[in-house]
């Protein structure tokens, strides 16, 4: 199999050997690595079972809690239980990367900077308040996007989670302080090729260059609003290293008190990139798409 000129750059900037390279190649351009799963929402009880055939899920110790993997050609959204909240459906990688969250003790305040269409905070809720009963602010940019995350947290029973529009850089002026901030940043996006989504340019420099400063920004701010003490997870769905790896090598350099932190769950996944904790999943995992993820931790002493 010939690689493209960006798919050498790709594979080439994550250190993947011939056969890696291959099979992450062969991914992108199948499109066919997408995998959902569901997560419960706070109206199904805590006996529920879905109306659908589960996948056998004992290769996956990470999985987050009220969470369940349809078995293949099962489409979860297809039901009636999906219309009435019961569940709400997800990128398997999105759940892997929640997992991170094993390592966080429960927040007394949380907040989702980058929240639609909603999955992250639905993933947040189901850990640490299983009944939606929790201070949580989900906040999006976008009024559109701000929209449907409304409408997907109404639908699941989550109505109460405290929506909001503020810029990063806004909430980082507000004098506010979260145990727990998600940022599931914004990103070039690249694994949306091995869902089979069409996304020109995600491989080329300038777009991930253009993603990596955005990413950083909204990190600082992020990091001015966490209480010491707190957490940042910070997850995206590209493989690139300047957008991830790269990206929480900076923040630690450049924010005094800031480490990312071990999670044992995820310690078979650990980047070759990084000499610290940071977490990464290719389509070949067979886990969706692929994935990164990263626990950032405020000293208590800043
Ligand atoms: C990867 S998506 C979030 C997905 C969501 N967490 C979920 O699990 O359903 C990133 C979100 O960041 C928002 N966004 C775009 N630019 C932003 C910025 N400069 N600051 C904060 N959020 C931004 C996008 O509108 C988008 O909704």
């Amino acid at each position: 199999m010939e690689l493209t000129k960006a798919e050498i750059r790709l594979c080439t900037r994550l250190g993947l050997s011939h056969g890696q390279a291959e099979r992450l190649a062969a991914a992108l351009r199948a499109g066919e690595s997408s995998r959902s799963a569901v997560v419960l929402s706070p109206l199904a009880p805590p006996d529920y079972a879905p109306p659908f055939d589960c996948a056998d899920t004992t290769a996956m110790p990470w999985l987050p809690p009220r969470v369940k993997v349809p078995a293949p050609g099962i489409k979860p959204a297809g039901f009636a239980d999906y219309q009435a909240g019961l569940y709400y459906v997800l990128d398997l990688s999105s759940c892997w990367e929640s997992a991170a969250l094993s390592a966080v003790p429960r927040p007394e305040r949380s907040l989702d900077l980058c929240a639609a269409p909603g999955g992250k905070t639905m993933l947040l809720c189901a850990r640490f308040a299983p009944d939606g009963n929790h201070p949580h602010t989900a906040n999006e940019v976008n009024a559109a996007r701000r929209g449907i995350l409304r409408q997907n947290l109404g639908q699941c029973g989550l109505g109460q989670v405290h929506v909001t529009g503020l810029r990063p850089d806004q909430w980082g002026s507000s004098g506010e302080q979260f145990d727990l901030i998600l940022v599931d940043a914004p990103c070039s996006g690249q694994s949306l090729l091995a869902k089979g989504i069409r996304n020109p340019g995600c491989l080329g420099a300038s777009v991930v260059n253009g993603n990596a400063k955005r990413q950083k920004g909204i990190l600082l701010a992020a990091c001015h609003c966490t209480a010491p003490g707190g957490h940042i997870l910070y997850t995206t769905c590209t493989y690139d290293p300047d957008e991830n790896e790269k990206v929480m090598s900076y923040i630690q350099k450049r924010v005094p008190g800031w480490h990312a932190r071990e999670v044992p769950a995820l310690a078979p996944y650990q980047s070759t990139l990084a000499d610290f904790p940071a977490y990464r999943i290719l389509p070949e995992h067979g886990y969706g798409a692929g994935g990164f993820c990263c626990l950032l931790h405020r000293s208590a002493q800043t």
